[in-house]
């Protein structure tokens, strides 16, 4: 079975320009090419939905030279909606946009609704997000609709990815065995593919090497293998 879902945890676009002696941003520059490549292959090998990890809450740490780098490229990335939309994709963002500057807010607004009607493949990105936050907005927006309890509905539908499906495979580059904050109870009974390569170095060849590890994997949901 082909995964209907994959998120990626972009991780090692860094290590990628260090190992070249090369400033970090070049990392990030070359890590959009393979965003691209990554979008293309989902189409070509029929998966539904593909999420990007691009910035976490956790990212603000990093120095202001690296963050406002990292901006530039979104900038870019949205001013590319014609190529998005020639290809039937429809583009969401998950997290919590408001702590960007606002040109960058405006155009991801612009960027969701003017392809909003495409039937494609869904493109989701992560931005400023992390499961912690995400949860305690869900809490917190509960609480003021004034509710007292709750039911996985309720919570699932004040998640960011209320209108998504929860991945069926997560797959992580660049060595770290870790989630990073990210997805944390959509990937309840998701399967988990973690790769050294960096990803800068991410192409078709381990794109259909982790379609073909998702195939072997016997999903069970706490039942009998079937
Ligand atoms: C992931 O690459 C991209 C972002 C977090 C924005 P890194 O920048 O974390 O690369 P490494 O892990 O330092 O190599
Ligand atoms: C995870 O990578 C976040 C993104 C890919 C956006 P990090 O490089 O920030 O994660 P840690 O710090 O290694 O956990
Ligand atoms: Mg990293």
């Amino acid at each position: 079975m082909t995964p209907s879902h994959i998120a990626f945890i972009m991780d090692g676009n860094g290590r990628w320009a260090e190992h070249r002696h090369l400033p970090r941003k070049y990392g990030h520059k070359m890590g959009t090419k393979t965003l691209d490549l990554v979008v293309n292959l989902a189409m070509k090998y029929e998966v539904k939905t593909v999420t990007f990890y691009a910035f976490s809450t956790e990212n603000w740490t990093r120095p202001k030279s690296e963050i406002d780098y990292l901006f530039q490229i979104f900038r870019r990335f949205l001013s590319e909606i014609d190529k998005y939309r020639d290809k039937n994709v429809r583009l969401r963002f998950i997290g919590n946009l408001a702590k960007f500057p606002a040109d960058i807010v405006d155009s991801c607004e612009k960027m969701v609704s003017e392809t909003a009607k495409n039937d494609g493949l869904n493109v989701v990105i992560a931005l400023n997000y992390g499961s912690w936050e995400e949860i305690t907005t869900a809490v917190n927006s509960l609480l003021a609709s004034g509710k007292t309890s709750v039911t996985k509905d309720d919570v699932v539908s004040a998640l960011y990815t209320h209108d998504i499906d929860f991945p069926d495979l997560v797959v992580r580059t660049g060595g770290e065995v870790r989630l990073s904050n990210f997805l944390l109870l959509q990937s309840a009974y998701s399967e988990f593919i973690f790769t050294d390569l960096l990803w800068p170095d991410f192409d078709e060849k381990a794109f259909v090497s982790v379609l073909d590890e998702y195939a072997s994997r016997v999903r069970k949901y706490g039942g009998l293998k079937s």
